[in-house]
């Protein structure tokens, strides 16, 4: 079953293990969800970020140095890759002339200009993914595609999915990017995108979403869960920021500012209260 050769293995895990995404310079959110770690028990050396810790929101820096002060492991994001050369724009994989790439360019310049030489630094040794035994399966975790950091990939995408676990060397998927929680098994293989902490899911709720993989008998358990935090709190700290108006907004609605990258079939769902979710899966599953 496991796919990646044992020199490749970076870490170790035994779960639980926490894994999240996109931050997007939200602190509360964030200091949410270490409480919420705190609470199930699991330390910062089990818990796994897929990146994007900087961008939408009021608190870049903060949210860099808390991430850092945190420990936990961190895969880079674009934002990450791009704030760490002081590149021009996120190179989020919008396309040029949507609202997403309109908007792009409000708050990177604004998350560019608070981030500190340290946190520059930091980012730029962020690894682009890490590969982690947790049971008997190989767990490799990056920031959007395989084959490409930005690449979306989104639930409804079954050809995408399975084009990307082709190339990933693992059992199972960790990814980030596209900010929706979800977990899709294709044959003996799982793509698990545990949700972005910092922004809602555009499902017209304000809670945000971090992932759960757990062991039962002798299988994995994936489990999507909500994280109910302060948004009204994270939504003051942004309005005072003219760019930051549509985002501050969704935090507080639940529905995003743009819907240019979805899919027909998310793009259909907005508004419609998403539900949490366990996936089971063999830790010690057959040969392919
Ligand atoms: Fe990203």
């Amino acid at each position: 079953m496991r796919q990646a050769p044992l020199s490749k293995i970076d870490l170790v895990l035994r779960p639980p293990v926490l894994v999240y995404g996109g931050p997007y310079s939200n602190l509360r959110a964030l200091t949410a969800l270490r409480e919420r770690a705190d609470e199930l028990g699991i330390p910062a050396s089990h818990v796994i970020c897929t990146g994007d810790v900087v961008a939408y929101g009021a608190e870049p820096e903060e949210t860099a140095a808390a991430v850092r002060a945190w420990g936990c492991h961190v895969v880079a994001g674009n934002c990450e890759a791009q704030l760490a050369t002081a590149a021009e724009d996120c190179a989020c994989g919008f396309e040029q002339g949507s609202e997403c790439d309109r908007l792009a360019k409000g708050w990177y310049p604004f998350a560019k200009a608070r981030i500190s030489a340290e946190s520059r630094s930091w980012m730029g040794g962020l690894p682009g993914s890490l590969t982690a035994l947790i049971g008997d399966l190989c767990v490799r975790v990056i920031h959007g595609g395989v084959t490409a950091i930005n690449r979306f990939v989104f639930a409804s995408q079954r050809g995408v999915i399975a084009e990307e676990l082709e190339h990933a060397q693992a059992d199972v998927v960790v990814a980030g990017h596209a900010g929706l929680a979800f977990i899709e098994r294709i044959g003996n293989r799982v793509w698990f995108n545990p949700g972005a902490i910092g922004m809602p899911a555009n499902d017209g709720t304000p809670d945000t979403w971090y992932g759960l993989i757990g062991a039962e008998d002798n299988s994995l358990l994936f489990s999507t869960r909500r994280l109910h935090y302060d948004h009204q709190a994270a939504a003051a700290a942004m309005m005072g920021h003219a760019y930051a108006n549509g985002y501050a907004r969704a935090l507080v609605t639940g529905l995003w500012p743009s819907l240019d990258v979805l899919p027909p079939a998310e793009r259909a769902a907005t508004g419609q209260r998403l539900h949490e979710r366990t996936v089971r899966v063999l830790a010690a599953a057959p040969t392919r």
